[in-house]
């Protein structure tokens, strides 16, 4: 089926406002009433070890799930782009699950990972959002992520609900394996329940970010800064921006500014500060106090709590709904994907068709 704009100036843009509609799809498949519902023979009960596997944004999804899979399932987790993992040839066990995660179902790196651990690990899944393709059809278990068709180069709407279906597994892990309790899994379930409302208050942002993205535009670097799960957002941020915006833009690890990228911070660097108000967060206050101290412009997204908390000097702030701190990630990406649309808008580039890119790298 033809797929149309519905009103938007952008694909992307149409996208990303219909991420509330794609996780309450998702949810109703992976997380009805009756609880977890994935297939029975995705058992993660006599595995010790799993491998997570993609490229670019999926690969940051991956990144993200491997806190999920350490916390909720106490199981060692790797992570890996498609690209180095094949050629590297790691050496594998029959314990180990191998996770690949594609929107395309046709990265050729992916495939090519995929089919040097088939004969290699318990199982191989595949985490897809097309059905038919070749990394769907060659997987053990394929799980799609039932986001749509996605036009725009830049991946949004399947990137969230690859976390979503990831940590659904990740919440399975947990009990397969005996380390979640009860209470836990119903806090858990019932906080990824309850994320198409608060992404549909999160896109409540898109004027305001609209507004300050006219000065981001301007800018010849940006930092994104994240802790814990935040941290692969924060990455995901900056290719999001670099994609489509051309500006040079890099994640970091917070706890990694002094090491480094702190150099950079003078009065044009714009630094994204992406932190919900969780165990870390005064530690990240004070790594923004550094950026502040040397005139940089932090822009924060934190909750009520953490806006209160992290006081005055910012330079802009936006207001996120609270959320449990492992799933925070899902839903900054709103956010996230509003500031790389909008500085795209605001300095006039292709939006859905970024110069030198593809949708699908089928080739290496
Ligand atoms: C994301 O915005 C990118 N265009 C790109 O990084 C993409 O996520 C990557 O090429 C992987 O594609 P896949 O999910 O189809 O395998």
């Amino acid at each position: 089926a033809q797929v149309e704009k519905g009103g938007y100036k952008h694909f992307m843009a149409k996208e990303i406002a219909e991420q509330p509609v794609v996780l309450a799809d998702a949810l109703r498949h992976y997380l009805p009433a009756t609880g977890l519902n994935l297939p029975a023979d995705l058992d993660f009960s006599n595995i010790d070890r799993i491998i997570l596997i993609a490229c670019g944004t999926a690969h940051y999804a991956c990144a993200v799930a491997k806190y999920w899979f350490e916390e909720f399932a106490r199981i060692p987790c790797e992570i890996d782009v498609a690209s180095e993992f094949r050629y590297r040839e790691p050496p594998l066990s029959e314990r180990s699950l191998a996770i690949f995660v594609s929107q395309s179902g046709e990265t050729a790196d992916t495939l090519a990972a995929l089919r040097y651990c088939s004969e290699n690990v318990a199982k191989t899944v595949a985490v897809v959002n097309v059905p038919s393709s070749s990394i769907a059809r060659e997987a053990d278990i394929a799980l799609p992520i039932l986001a749509g068709v996605e036009v725009g180069v830049a991946s949004t709407k399947a990137f969230t609900a690859q976390l979503l279906v990831l940590a659904v597994m990740a919440l399975q892990a947990g009990r397969d394996r005996g380390q979640i309790d009860d209470a836990t899994l119903a806090a858990h379930t019932e906080a990824l329940r309850s994320l198409p409302g608060l992404l549909n208050q999160a896109m409540g942002l898109s004027e305001p970010i609209a507004k300050l993205a006219e000065s981001l535009a301007e800018a010849q670097d940006i930092l994104f800064l994240g802790r814990g799960p935040m941290y692969p957002l924060a990455l995901e941020g900056a290719l999001k921006l670099k994609e489509i915006s051309y500006i040079h833009a890099e994640g970091y690890a917070s706890g990694e500014l002094k090491h480094g990228p702190i150099a950079l911070i003078d009065r044009s660097v714009p630094v994204i500060v992406m932190a919900p108000h969780d165990r870390l967060f005064d530690k990240t206050v004070s790594n923004m106090q550094e950026v502040m101290a040397r005139h940089g412009m932090v822009l924060l997204a934190s909750d009520a709590k953490g806006l209160s908390v992290a006081g005055d000097g910012t330079w802009a702030t936006l207001q996120m709904p609270e959320i449990a701190e492992p799933f925070a990630p899902i839903l900054y990406a709103i956010p996230a994907q509003l500031l790389a649309y909008h500085t795209a808008v605001a300095k006039g580039t292709d939006v859905d068709q970024p110069r030198n890119l593809a949708k699908s790298v089928t080739v290496e």
